[in-house]
């Protein structure tokens, strides 16, 4: 790997840990008025859109740590252009937290570095299981979105608009792994990447 590119990984790491993300496209709940939310509601809300951004932290690691081992340019710009819908996802959480009166993940740093190593090890494997388990991560934070359509307070429009704008996004990032030769995990592998997220989003919904 070049010199050049160690400094612009290094810099995307930066930049998804301190800095506000940014979004091209218009946030999902521009246009959705704000309903007042009783604070045990609103604290829920907040935990899980806290958990949301964490998963959207860690989508930047996996991509980063992919792209850097890809050796195919064109699986290398489809993992590139799927980093930057999460770049706006983590847009889009950052702000819907801090409206509702949250916070961050205070382990996102932690999270980013596991994330990382697995994209990288994933990697490593060669662009097969690379893909492969970019399909089966995004497969299971679909199904966790679809999950929060459910456990969000109904009256919460907003933060709604956004998770099923994720979800949609995150089911086109599935589905192009797929288009570029996604191998099948073996069962066991998929029983412990959900066993992470587990620990993961029970971690962060409190801290
Ligand atoms: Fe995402
Ligand atoms: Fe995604």
């Amino acid at each position: 790997m070049q010199l050049d590119s160690l400094i612009t990984e290094f810099d995307r790491a930066l930049r998804t840990l301190a800095a506000p993300a940014r979004s091209v496209r218009p946030h999902p709940d521009s246009d959705v008025p704000e309903v007042p939310l009783d604070p045990d509601q609103r604290r829920h809300a907040a935990a899980l859109m806290r958990i949301n951004h964490c998963g959207e932290v860690c989508a930047q690691a996996l991509y980063q740590g992919q792209s850097l081992t890809s050796r195919n340019p064109a699986v290398r710009d489809a993992l590139r252009s799927a980093a930057d819908e999460e770049t706006e996802h983590l847009a889009w959480t950052e702000r819907r937290i801090a409206e509702l009166g949250g916070r961050t993940s205070l382990l996102n740093p932690l999270w980013y570095l596991g994330s990382l190593a697995l994209g990288v090890g994933a990697g490593i494997l060669g662009d097969k299981w690379n893909l492969g388990f970019l399909a089966e991560t995004e497969r299971q934070v679909e199904a966790h979105l679809e999950g929060h359509l459910s456990s969000l307070p109904a009256s919460d429009a907003r933060s709604l608009a956004i998770v099923d704008q994720m979800r949609r996004d995150e089911i086109a990032h599935a589905e192009t792994a797929v288009g570029f030769g996604a191998a099948e995990l073996p069962a066991p592998v998929k029983a412990g990447m959900r066993l992470a997220a587990a620990v993961m989003t029970r971690t962060v919904y409190r801290i």
